[in-house]
């Protein structure tokens, strides 16, 4: 029987426990032996629930246990989970975490002590919740150099933009849809700012370039700023507004970044709606794939959780290898990106030809007193430069 412990009951360690019980049985067979839930730390008490027997408050309990082999942490947050979780490495035990900020913050160091003390550091869930992408990058997919991974890896804001989209509502009421619904927080600014989405595309860019992406050195925009004008605009060109965290090779490093982007029907996020999240890869052997599913939520995030626990017991006494080297990699700047350009202006057409030349105008009757236009491709510096020429810019979406 294999012993393990659970830091933070909440949404996802609740959900861990759920479906060690619930398919406790084909666990086994896998593992070829049981796992049984030896500890929950929390800060609470859960009363008559028979999670109560389980409950600790001490994270030392669980670090001094010689019978725990393996530990998830799910309380989120980069403190104290940072300090609980290295205790537990050093303990010599194997860990699993959910938590997208402190594997972006910390997970090479993680990664790190665990291989001294020949235990192992996992961290499926913290992109893309259920979805398989993380193993898939560490070992299905490590015979190719990967171009490109592109992402919607934030629900919250994709249920929005396909709300938007479908229904022509505006961007306040389908965040207060979203928040009455439970998908959006309360403040909602990690992810519509794409701050959650950053996180998790310098997970992913860590992994594929093997060494350390800071989310600080990403470009980040958010969809705040989005409007039902756009949608009418998007649909007029057949495209779809889609907020992607994307990283592209550019020489020997990646140009990094998170904004929402106009997708054209034959892109595969196209149809990627609702709280779903997709990763798109593009591998230099392998050519294009995708991994499309849940990528929130208690049950499959803790899905991919107690799947991490599987391979850890595996594992019991084996390092398994993992190269993300802690060497920051300065990443491409992404104002050397040439793309088309997506814009409104209240300048009138003559201003907008002087400035950017041949254009594709856009016209949409609902919108009024605006020129909307696309540039021809460019470096988004010259568009920078230009759009400041111009002036009077009411918005810009990149064009995929
Ligand atoms: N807030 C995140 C989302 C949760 O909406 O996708 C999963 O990381």
């Amino acid at each position: 029987m294999i012993k393990i412990a659970v830091m933070g009951y909440g949404t996802i360690g609740s959900g861990v426990v759920q479906v060690i019980d619930t398919n406790q049985d084909s666990i086994c067979k896998k593992i070829g032996q049981g796992i049984e839930v030896k500890y929950v730390l929390d800060l609470r008490d859960f009363g008559d629930d028979p999670i109560q027997s389980k409950v600790v408050h001490d994270y030392q309990t669980i670090a001094e246990d010689k019978e725990v082999a393996i530990v998830v942490e799910s309380m989120g947050g980069v403190e104290p989970a940072y300090t609980f979780v290295k205790a537990m490495l050093l303990a010599g035990k194997s860990v699993t975490t959910s938590n997208k900020a402190l594997v972006a913050a910390r997970g090479a160091e993680l990664i790190a002590v665990a291989k001294e003390k020949n235990v192992n550091f996992m961290f499926e869930a913290s992109v893309g919740g259920g979805i398989p992408i993380i193993r898939a990058l560490n070992s299905c997919l490590t015979a190719d150099r990967i171009e490109e991974i592109s992402g919607i890896v934030n629900g919250t804001t994709n249920y929005m933009m396909t709300k938007m989209a479908d229904e022509g509502c505006d961007f306040d009421e389908v965040l207060k849809e979203a928040q009455d619904k439970g998908y959006a927080e309360k403040d909602p600014t990690a992810d519509i700012e794409g701050h959650d989405a950053g996180r998790k595309i310098a997970i992913l860019t860590s992994l594929i370039a093997g060494q350390q992406v800071d989310f600080e050195d990403v470009h980040t925009e958010g969809i705040s700023k989005i409007t039902a004008a756009d949608m009418l605009y998007a649909k007029k060109m057949g495209r779809v507004i889609k907020l992607l965290a994307t990283s592209k090779e550019a020489g020997d490093t990646y140009t990094v970044m998170v904004a929402p982007f106009l997708l054209p029907k034959e892109h595969p996020l196209y149809t990627v709606n609702g709280v779903f999240n997709a990763v798109f890869v593009r591998g230099n052997m392998l050519g294009d794939a995708m991994f499309y599913g849940s990528g929130a939520g208690s049950l499959p995030t803790a899905s991919a959780v107690v799947a991490d626990v599987v391979e850890l017991a595996k594992h019991i006494g084996r390092h398994i290898e993992l190269e993300w080297r802690p060497e920051k990699l300065p990443i491409a700047d992404y104002k050397q990106q040439s793309m088309r350009f997506f814009v409104r202006t209240s300048a009138d057409k003559a201003t907008v030809e002087k400035v950017f030349g041949t254009v594709e105008y856009i016209d949409v009757p609902e919108v009024t007193g605006e020129t909307g236009f696309l540039t021809a491709v460019m470096k988004e510096k010259d568009y920078e430069q230009k759009a400041a020429e111009l002036g009077n810019v009411l918005q810009m979406i990149r064009f995929h």
